[in-house]
């Protein structure tokens, strides 16, 4: 049988490139371009037919990527393929898990259903599961989450002297002790209000007794910034002088990472799951781990 197929959507070509060589995989040829009407055309150069294919595609700013990519796999379906998958390193849609307000949609259950329907699995690292257990519960295909707890943990080693981890809130307190542990490092969480998409209040109750360690800032999302700019703030008026911000995903609307660095932070860094200057984590190795189990082998 011959080795699957690896389609880098645009602005997924270097991540694209350093798995298809970390699995020894071919890399397909594939066309994505607007008409000038503004639809979307999308031409697959690489004969698929019997092979896996397997798409590449994170999914941040999802709107604008999300019907070139479903026409994509629709595309190699159509021309035979044998089955499809999705490595997508950041996963959109995972916010809004519930109705907050009468007559809101749930978009992380519609969106992991039209998934489902175009996809054979699903390969993602750190989806926003808040008030879920698993992508099972919303997804009706194979969907595996990666964690990159532990190359989070092993950059603050080389990188953080006498590190003090600090997570988003309450839920993520199991996760932070994970990036502190490989370093035998306290975590401690925030007490986080958030009063509206970009008003957020934060206070750390238990920082006081870690004076002295660099505050690191771990969070699975940095989207407006505004949670880590509040934190950034709260730390320093308790005496921890530029704090380190990390964030698997680095969504970064408008000047987010720019006014964290204004509100005093040490430095912005962030996983390679979406392409940004401040990529400085490579989970390129834990994808390539995780997308044996849907190739084989
Ligand atoms: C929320 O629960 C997440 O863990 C992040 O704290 C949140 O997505 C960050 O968003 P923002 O950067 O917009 O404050």
């Amino acid at each position: 049988m011959k080795p699957p197929l690896f389609f880098a959507l645009p602005g997924n070509e270097s991540l694209g490139a350093v798995l298809a060589g970390r699995l020894s995989a071919e890399l397909g040829e594939l066309t994505v371009r607007r008409f000038p009407d503004g639809e979307s055309y999308v031409r697959l150069e690489s004969d698929i037919k019997g092979r896996s294919a397997v798409f590449l595609c994170t999914l941040d700013r999802p709107d604008e990527k999300f019907l070139p990519l479903l026409f994509a796999a629709e595309t190699a379906r159509d021309l035979g393929a044998a089955r499809v998958g999705l490595i997508a390193p950041y996963l959109a849609y995972m916010r809004q898990d519930a109705r907050f307000q009468p007559g809101e949609g749930i978009t992380s259950t519609y969106f992991a259903k039209t998934l489902s329907r175009h996809f054979d699995w699903l390969l993602t690292v750190d989806p926003h599961l808040h008030r879920r257990d698993s992508l099972s519960e919303i997804y009706e295909i194979p969907a595996k989450a990666l964690h990159a707890a532990p190359v989070l943990s092993a950059w603050i080693g080389k990188n953080v002297k006498n590190p003090l981890v600090i997570g988003p809130d309450e839920e993520s307190r199991q996760w932070a002790q994970a990036v502190a542990g490989g370093n035998g490092a306290p975590a401690i969480v925030l007490e986080k209000k958030r009063l509206g998409d970009r008003k957020v209040e934060v206070s750390a109750p238990e920082a006081g007794r870690y004076k002295g360690r660099t505050a690191v800032l771990v969070d699975d999302i940095i989207s407006t910034g505004q949670t880590m700019v509040a934190a950034v703030k709260h730390l320093a008026a308790e005496g921890f002088s530029s704090p380190i911000c990390l964030g698997v995903h680095g969504v970064f609307t408008e000047n987010a990472c720019e006014d964290l660095l204004a509100a005093g932070a040490g430095a912005v860094v962030t996983a390679n799951t979406i392409p940004h200057p401040s990529n400085q984590i490579d989970v390129s190795g834990i994808i390539a781990e995780g997308c044996r189990e849907f190739l084989g082998g």
